[in-house]
């Protein structure tokens, strides 16, 4: 059957977060008011809150929803298997060690998104909002007549390998490698594979939304630009059927059988709404002297965790720059951190090592892991002549959490994972 969507090119709303009205046939927003004793066009009302009603206005999320059916119109839920989605993070004492993957290979069965979820690592406990898990996804199945909703996060989906499109209440996104899509905790959607099989990153943040960060002295400009955030415009489908509806709640999938699309929704407003961003749009700021800045000049998003400064998760990328510093050693310096760095590559290569770390694959160097160049990127930058550089074609991201992230059995075992990693600095020599 032929997605609704695809014929129509996709429209989108600019802004960050802004406060949106957009009904996909005229006169389905109510005006003046939020619930009427009979809301237009014979639709329901419907509020999805974000947040805690009594978040400070600054920080407050929600969206009415005008739709052809309530939400509630499902049958119960009844657990399925999880396949290989986990939520807990305690199955092994987690490792000092560096770690580093290679690509999962392309599922080989027909597979969809949420069964093509395969966790990597994680932190934090759902339960207490607190943390993210980090999972790669690869499919090459449609979601047709199987819709799904995440109440335990939101979703930070990062393309990797060609385009994937969200088909969700409040309207469709599309995204592809270099590009990401947020789609909030609780809003029901199917993915569909306009390419084919299709690959990515997945981050599930528990915590408190995600965010553009505060600029301080940088001004008013400069990073990722609110503009650049793209909220699709209303868009509905209105197909009945035998349908399928997984909910991701308490760490677990359930399925609910379901007689009619819940992406229903004809007009809808409010701030509280999917979105993407083409990271290539990213503003990059650096040094125009020496030195280079910490990596969190290159901060996409961050989901605060309470501690100022301190991160629940930061969504950071590195993205193609032009690289000027005088008498400086370009790539990042060795270093151990406080926050504990899970790396992903969308395509190209990553100025700090060249070789081994590929896109659909990641490294982990967790809280206080020495971690920084391999011995060819430390030889080559050590004795690069320093004129300026271009960085082309690199995508590289990282997801920083002060909490240690702990990788899942399943990451810890697979072929995938390489255990000669921590060779790549072992020959570098003394110099003293
Ligand atoms: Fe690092």
């Amino acid at each position: 059957m032929k997605p609704a969507a695809s014929e129509e090119k996709l429209k989108y709303i600019s802004g960050f977060g802004n406060n949106f009205a957009t009904e996909a046939v005229a006169g389905a927003l109510p005006v003046g008011m939020n619930s009427p004793q009979k809301a237009p066009l014979g639709l329901y009302a419907e509020q999805l809150s974000g947040t805690a009603f009594t978040v400070p206005r600054s920080g407050n999320k929600r969206t009415w929803a005008y739709r052809i059916r309530p939400s509630v119109l499902h049958k119960p839920f009844a657990q399925i298997e999880n396949g290989r989605w986990q939520s807990s993070f305690a199955e092994l004492p987690v490792t000092p060690n560096q770690l580093r993957w290679n690509p999962l290979p392309l599922p080989e069965n027909e597979t969809d998104f949420v069964d093509g979820v395969t966790t990597i690592a994680g932190n934090g406990d759902l339960f207490a909002q607190a943390g993210i898990a980090i999972h790669v996804f690869a499919a090459n199945k449609n979601m047709t007549d199987r819709f799904f909703y995440n109440a335990d996060a939101e979703m930070l989906v990062i393309g990797e390998l060609n385009r994937v499109r969200f088909l969700t209440e409040l309207g469709v996104l599309e995204i592809g490698a270099g590009e990401i899509a947020v789609i909030p905790r609780g809003l029901k959607f199917r993915v569909e594979l306009p390419d084919g099989a299709a690959r990515g990153y997945l981050c599930e943040n528990y915590g408190a939304l995600f965010r553009i960060p505060d600029l301080g002295p940088i001004g008013a400009n400069g990073l990722a630009n609110p503009r650049d955030f793209e909220t699709p415009e209303a868009w509905f489908e209105d197909r009945e059927g035998d349908f399928e509806l997984v909910a991701k709640f308490g760490g677990n999938l359930w399925s609910a059988e379901i007689d009619a699309s819940p992406l229903d929704v004809v007009g809808w407003h409010g701030n509280y709404a999917p979105y993407r961003y083409d990271l290539r749009r990213f503003n990059t700021i650096g040094s125009i002297s020496y030195d280079h800045p910490d990596p969190s000049i290159f901060t996409v998003l961050t989901s605060p965790s309470g501690e100022a400064g301190v991160a629940n998760c930061d969504f950071v990328i590195f993205p193609d720059r032009w690289l000027v510093a005088e008498n400086t050693f370009r790539p990042p310096w060795y270093h151990r951190n406080y926050m504990s760095e899970f790396m992903g590559l969308c395509y190209g290569q990553y100025d700090a090592k060249e070789e081994g770390f590929v896109p659909g694959g990641g490294s982990l160097h967790n809280c206080m892991s020495a971690h920084g160049p391999d011995l060819d990127a430390f030889e080559k930058a050590s004795n690069a002549d320093l004129a300026p550089q271009k960085l082309s074609g690199t995508m590289a991201f990282m997801l920083e959490s002060r909490y240690v992230i702990r990788p899942t059995r399943f990451a810890m075992e697979t072929d995938a994972l390489q255990a000669d990693y921590f060779k790549v600095w072992q020959k570098l020599k003394r110099n003293f």
